[in-house]
């Protein structure tokens, strides 16, 4: 079978990595979480102390940290390392994704975070997800989706996810924090989140999971027979 790229973006929480996940499982290509990686850098620069907007420290701590992806036996999932160590759960906590809009704006970071996936994605099939992976990462990708959800169903099944891993967070608190990563992704000056004109809308407002992961397969079986 044909390698492909299929990149998957869209707004915060609306199931890509789910999505992509079973996506990559069901075509056994790889499955890279870009938006892991951002959050990997933000808990760097928050452990070191170094301020965001210290342009000259975050250059130089860039070249320094090492991000990479492990493969987590027990569960079977690529959990993100920094430095070698994996710190999955810490990269999802809230003081994460409050602080990871902001340090995913620096161009620094997005240049050093694109030249990373563009790499990782050479050798073999790959589903990736993020926000800007259609547009700029891999604008070639044979494979397109962009998706959305209404943001209190996306609300619901963050603080459903947060709950899972011992954080309560209300759901107001979870709306806010996705509204305001929606506003900067979307309106920061390097690679902000776009759909990219070929990508193909996908709402899992009121789809099921088995669906979503049916709708991007149909996409590709498509692809596949027409390349
Ligand atoms: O997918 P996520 O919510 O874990 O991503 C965390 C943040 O990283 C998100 O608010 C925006 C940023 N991000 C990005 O700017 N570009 C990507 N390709 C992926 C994520």
């Amino acid at each position: 079978m044909k390698n492909i790229v299929i990149a998957i973006d869209g707004y915060s929480s609306c199931g890509k990595s789910t999505t992509a996940k079973a996506v990559a499982a069901e075509l056994g290509y790889a499955y890279i979480d870009t938006g892991a990686m951002y959050r990997g850098v933000t808990l760097y620069l928050l452990e070191h102390g170094i301020g965001f907007e210290d342009l000259a420290r975050v250059e130089e701590a860039l070249h320094q940290m090492q991000i990479s992806f492990k493969r987590n036996r027990r569960t079977g999932r690529n959990e993100l390392c920094l430095d070698g160590t994996i710190r999955e759960d810490e990269i999802r906590q809230m003081r994460i994704s409050n602080a990871v809009s902001e340090v995913s704006g620096i161009v620094a970071v997005r240049h050093a975070m694109v030249r990373q996936q563009q790499r990782m994605a050479r050798k073999r099939g790959v589903v990736m997800d993020g926000r800007d992976i259609g547009t700029t990462v891999f604008p070639d990708a044979e494979v397109k989706i962009f998706m959305t959800a209404d943001v209190h169903t996306r609300a619901m099944r963050r603080q459903v996810e947060l709950a899972d891993k011992g954080e309560q967070v209300p759901l107001d608190d979870i709306v806010q924090n996705l509204q305001k990563r929606d506003y900067l992704d979307s309106t920061r000056t390097e690679s902000p989140l776009r759909r990219a004109p070929d990508a193909v809308l996908l709402d899992t407002s009121h789809i099921t999971l088995d669906e979503q992961v049916d709708f991007v397969l149909e996409r590709v079986s498509s692809v596949l027979v027409d390349g």
